[in-house]
């Protein structure tokens, strides 16, 4: 593990000021919501403060997790994942996100398909929808809505640490269970349940 000092940047940088913002117009639209591309910009800054992933307590037992303020009112964490530890299938619902390996190795499979969003329970994937990505540390990727994936740390004995960002806010989270290509919606997650 590096313990390197640098003069990292800070954890949140949300470079708009975030409220209630009546008054002052803003002559451009710089002040919107964080894009994909805002997200990953943050969680790569962030995961390079060296400081700030070593400080995550880590637990052989299972995941562990910090909440972190993300830019413009996204909701970002930090997870540390023990070897073997995995999300299973789910995705974001109606928000963005970004994430970015900060140490040890993660993988994603994630599906290239569009789910129907909603009245169904089982559904069949076609072929060739599966996509996996190896995420070694300093790699990540952004998402768009509806990104169904699930996040892995195959290591035999490497802990592995990341940071995640989402916009808006996860209103939830929807888990599934995949037997080869049939997906079958389990669970509908809200925040309540994570916090
Ligand atoms: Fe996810």
């Amino acid at each position: 593990m590096s313990v390197s000092p640098s003069p990292s940047p800070a954890v949140s940088s949300s470079g708009s000021a975030h409220g209630s913002s009546d008054g002052s117009s803003s002559a451009s639209s710089a002040a919107s919501a964080p894009t994909q591309a805002d997200l990953f910009d943050f969680v790569r800054r962030t995961a390079a403060d060296t400081e700030l992933i070593a400080s995550l307590p880590l637990d052989p037992e299972g995941r562990t997790w910090v909440r972190l303020e993300g830019p413009g009112g996204s909701e970002a964490w930090l997870i540390g994942w023990p070897p073997g530890t995995g999300t299973g299938w789910h995705d974001h619902a109606d928000s963005v996100g970004a994430f970015l390996t900060a140490s040890g190795e993660l993988k994603e499979n994630s599906l290239a398909a569009r789910l129907p969003t909603d009245g169904w329970k089982t559904l069949e994937l076609t072929d060739g929808v599966d996509r996996e990505r190896r995420l070694p540390s300093g790699q990540g990727r952004a998402f768009g809505r509806h990104h169904v994936h699930e996040v892995l740390n195959e290591s035999p004995d490497r802990h592995a640490i990341s940071v995640h960002a989402y916009y808006p806010p996860l209103p939830q989270i929807r888990r599934y269970s995949r037997s080869g290509s049939i997906l079958r919606l389990e669970q509908v997650e809200r925040p309540e349940d994570w916090q």
